[in-house]
C-alpha cells in the first residue's frame, strides 16, 4: 500500500465502481493469470479466480505446496520463473514477507501481492476501501475503530497506510500483546494519522462510522500459551449495540474467517457488512487485474 497515492486508490475504486454497474466489461480473454497460494485462502483465491474468469481469462492455481514440486524441494525463485513461462500476470501469496515484492523483481510480468505473512495485504484494503466509500459515502474524516489482533493483521497494517491519505482517526482497541507496531506507529510517512487507545468500545462505538474487526491469529503465534491468554479479548455482540446506539451509518467489517470476534446475533443487525464486503473483493479484484494487463 504505501506504493499507492490517494489518486490511485482513487482512481482503482471508480473503476471497481463501473464494473459492478457493467458501465465497462473489460474482456482479458487472451490472458492467463497463475494464483500461488503457499497459505491458505477462501475469499481471497476465489475471488481472483472468479474475477479473471468474469473478464474471460483463465487461471492455473497452486493451493497450497503439497501437489507442486515445492514439496519435492523446488525454491520460490524457481517456481515463479517457470510459472511466469505459462502466465501473464501472478498473484502470490505467502507466509513470507515480502515474498511479492521479490517475485515482482525476478519477473517480467505484473505480481500482486495476495498477502505477505503478518506484512500486507493490499487488495484486501482496496476492497475494505470500496466497502468503505460505498457505505459511507466518502472516505475523508472518518472515525474507524481497528479491533482485535493489530499486530500480525496484515489487513489492519495496509488499511492504515491506505486510509492515511483521507484523514481517518483511529481508534486502537486491541489486547496489550497485539498492539499495532513501532514500526507503524512511528512510520513519519503516517504523521498526519490520528492514533487514540481505547480498550473501552461501550465509550467510543456513537462516534464510529465503521468497525473493522479481525482475527487473533492462532498461526501467527510462536507460544500457544500466550495465544490461549488473548484469543477470547475481544466479543462483539448484538447486546453491544442495544446499550450503545450506533450512527445510522454504522457499519462493521471483517477481513474473514471470523472464529469468535463476532457473535452471529450481530450478522442480521443493518449494522453488519463483512459477507457484500467479501463480495465487493470480487469487483476491486476485476480492477487491480484489469488495470495491469492494460484491459482498460
Ligand atoms: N480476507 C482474506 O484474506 O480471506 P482468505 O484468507 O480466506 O483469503
Amino acid at each position: 500500500m504505501r506504493d499507492l497515492g490517494s489518486a490511485d486508490i482513487l482512481a482503482l475504486l471508480d473503476i471497481a465502481e463501473k464494473i459492478e454497474s457493467k458501465e465497462i466489461q473489460p474482456d482479458i480473454s487472451d490472458k492467463v493469470a497463475a494464483l500461488l497460494f503457499y497459505e491458505p485462502s477462501t475469499r481471497t483465491i476465489f475471488s481472483f479466480d472468479t474475477a479473471v474468469k468474469r473478464m474471460q481469462g483463465k487461471t492455473i492455481i497452486m493451493a497450497g505446496s503439497e501437489s507442486s514440486s515445492v514439496k519435492k524441494g523446488e525454491s520460490f525463485s524457481d517456481t515463479v520463473n517457470v510459472v511466469r513461462q505459462y502466465a501473464d500476470i501472478m498473484i502470490i501469496r505467502s507466509i513470507v514477507e515480502g515474498a511479492a515484492r521479490y517475485a515482482s523483481e525476478l519477473l517480467d510480468i505484473p505480481v500482486v501481492n495476495a498477502g505477505d505473512g503478518s506484512n500486507q495485504h493490499p487488495t484486501q484494503t482496496l476492497l475494505d476501501m470500496y466497502s468503505i466509500k460505498k457505505t459511507q459515502g466518502t472516505l475523508e474524516g472518518l472515525n474507524i475503530a481497528l479491533v482485535g489482533d493489530l499486530r500480525f493483521g496484515r489487513t489492519i497494517h495496509s488499511l492504515v497506510y491506505g486510509l492515511a491519505h483521507f484523514g481517518v482517526t483511529f481508534y486502537l482497541v486491541s489486547p496489550r500483546h497485539l498492539k499495532l507496531p513501532d514500526y507503524i506507529r512511528n512510520d513519519e510517512t503516517l504523521s498526519n494519522v490520528v492514533f487514540m487507545e481505547s480498550n473501552d468500545l461501550n465509550e467510543i462505538i456513537p462516534s464510529l462510522d465503521v468497525m473493522y474487526v479481525t482475527r487473533v491469529q492462532k498461526e501467527r503465534f510462536a507460544d500457544p500459551v500466550e495465544y490461549e491468554q488473548v484469543k477470547n479479548s475481544y466479543q462483539i455482540t448484538n447486546s453491544l449495540f442495544q446499550h450503545n446506539t450506533p450512527k445510522d451509518t454504522f457499519r462493521i467489517l471483517h477481513p474473514l474467517p471470523r472464529v469468535n470476534e463476532i457473535s452471529i446475533d450481530v450478522d442480521t443487525t443493518k449494522y453488519a457488512y463483512y459477507f457484500q464486503q467479501a463480495k465487493n473483493g470480487l469487483f476491486i479484484r476485476q480492477a487491480i487485474i484489469a488495470k495491469l494487463l492494460g484491459a482498460i
